[in-house]
């Protein structure tokens, strides 16, 4: 495409020849209607001149006959000035006046007229005049009229400075029209290159924002943030599927392992049971991890958050508390629930629970049996705007510095390896409270653990971002 194609095609060019093209027809329009008003004016003003002109006249001619008006209009022919006067006998011949040449038949046209004229003390230049002719009793006529000079020279003067305003108008309409949407469209085409390289799978591309607040910036902004939630989204997905290489990988490995030493070593039909019923074992905690990581990755992806209705925390933390009561019992720790219902909150029952679940599960894990009367306490409150799902126990707590780290994915502390888990039980209660728009907080019981579900009582708020 040619330079010149190019050009046209732009937004610029286009904008710029459209507000050009009404600028320019609003000055010609308002220049035009101002040369014709003036215009006007001044024919107006002769008009009422020439009539005054001949009311005088008039008035000669009925005291003092032919005569007189003769006599009038050659003395005011001699003053000078813009006035033009004639009177003709019935032959045709000038009696007295200041015109000495006429177009043919402009004096057998009574009433008003435009025509060229050319004086007598100046008969090498013919000029225009507005004039007025009478036919006088007799046979004799009489013209009086101005001369138009002075109307034609103020028009010449509005029409030439006219031209100039809309060339002005032109030029600095090109010039202001590309230069504002040249600094416009910039941005535009800076934002264009960077998001085609970020098609092109440079995710972490973000868009410039000037700073400005207006528009552009609004849209990059938006942009931006968009950007980042499909990164995080991405890496998300990344990271699930490399634990599930990682992380599954070793246990399967071991399994297989497990079952081809049976195969060898195995002496009798008791063995091969054994075997078999560790196979099974093993294979459930597997699939217990493959649904905890579908459950974390289902939170996280927030499509979770179209399932969502009113349900009653307090009796979820009350059938929690009774599931995992007998589980307390056998490992000898109290457990005990405060739930005062109906506590109402919006979001995804089943993944609540599952929540909830964990952090119990977690409390009887990790909790020093104990008898004392609420070793691990399971509560429901509301407070403010918030639904409170607490769980504490008196175990041996979590330090703060690992505090961040524990809500990750697969991460488990040194000292709990002697017990069975994966580490996914924070994380998918992590996630399931930020699907919910709240948080997940872990604070000291001291002695023990304290991990609180804030959820906002009507749900997530629908992101504004
Ligand atoms: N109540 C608690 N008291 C002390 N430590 C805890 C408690 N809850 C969790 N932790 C520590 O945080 C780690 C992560 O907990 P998380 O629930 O995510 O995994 P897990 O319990 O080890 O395994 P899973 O829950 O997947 O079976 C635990 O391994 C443990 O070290
Ligand atoms: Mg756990």
């Amino acid at each position: 495409m040619t330079a010149l194609g190019k050009l046209i095609r732009t937004t610029t060019f286009k904008l710029t020849i459209v507000y050009l093209t009404v600028f320019s027809l609003f000055a010609a329009f308002l220049l035009g209607y101002f040369a014709w008003n003036t215009r006007r004016l001044f024919t107006a003003q002769i008009n009422a001149t020439v009539d005054a002109e001949v009311n005088g006249l008039a008035e000669q001619y009925r005291s003092g006959g032919i005569r007189r008006l003769v006599q009038v209009i050659e003395s005011r022919s001699a003053q000078p000035g813009s006035n033009l006067y004639l009177v003709t006998s019935p032959a045709g011949e000038g009696l007295a006046g200041n015109v000495g040449y006429l177009p043919m038949g402009t004096l057998e046209k009574p009433g008003w007229s435009e025509t060229e004229y050319r004086r007598h003390d100046n008969p090498a230049t013919s000029h225009q005049a507005l004039v007025r002719v009478f036919e006088l009793p007799g046979g004799f006529r009489m013209l009086v009229g101005r001369d138009l000079d002075d109307r034609e020279k103020v028009h010449n003067i509005v029409i030439s400075a006219g031209r100039w305003s809309v060339a002005l108008v032109v030029v600095l309409g090109l010039a202001g029209g590309f230069f504002v949407t040249r600094r416009v469209l910039r941005r535009v085409d800076a934002m264009t290159e960077t998001t085609r390289t970020i098609v092109e799978g440079d995710l972490s591309g973000r868009l410039f924002v000037a700073g400005t607040g207006d528009e552009l910036d609004r849209l990059a902004e938006n942009l931006n943030a968009m950007l980042e939630r499909i990164e995080a989204l991405m890496r998300g997905l990344q990271e699930v599927s490399d634990n599930i290489a990682h992380d599954l990988k070793t246990p399967l490995t071991r399994m297989r392992n497990r079952a081809e030493e049976a195969l060898r070593a195995a002496k009798g039909e008791a063995d091969y049971r054994a075997a078999l019923e560790r196979t099974i074992e093993e294979s459930d905690a597997l699939m217990r991890t493959f649904n905890a990581l579908l459950m974390i990755a289902r939170a996280e992806s927030g499509h979770a958050r179209d399932d969502m209705a009113d349900f009653d925390a307090a009796e979820v933390a009350r059938g929690i508390a009774e599931l995992y009561e007998p589980l307390a019992e056998e490992k000898g720790v109290a457990l005990k629930v405060e739930a005062q219902g109906p506590i109402t909150v919006r979001g995804n029952r089943e993944l609540v629970s599952q929540a909830l679940s964990n952090l119990v599960d977690n409390a009887i894990k990790y909790a020093v049996p104990s008898t004392t009367e609420g070793a691990i306490a399971v509560t429901a409150a509301s407070e403010g705007g918030q639904v409170l799902l607490t769980v504490s126990d008196n175990g041996p707590g979590i330090p703060q510095a690992d505090r961040p780290r524990v809500v990750q994915r697969f991460v488990r502390l040194e000292r709990s390896r002697s017990q069975p888990g994966s580490g996914l039980g924070l994380s998918l209660a992590a996630a399931v409270a930020r699907l919910h728009g709240g948080e997940l907080i872990l604070t000291d019981n001291d002695p023990g653990l304290k991990a609180v579900i804030a959820l906002p009582r009507g749900g997530p708020v629908q992101s504004a971002a």
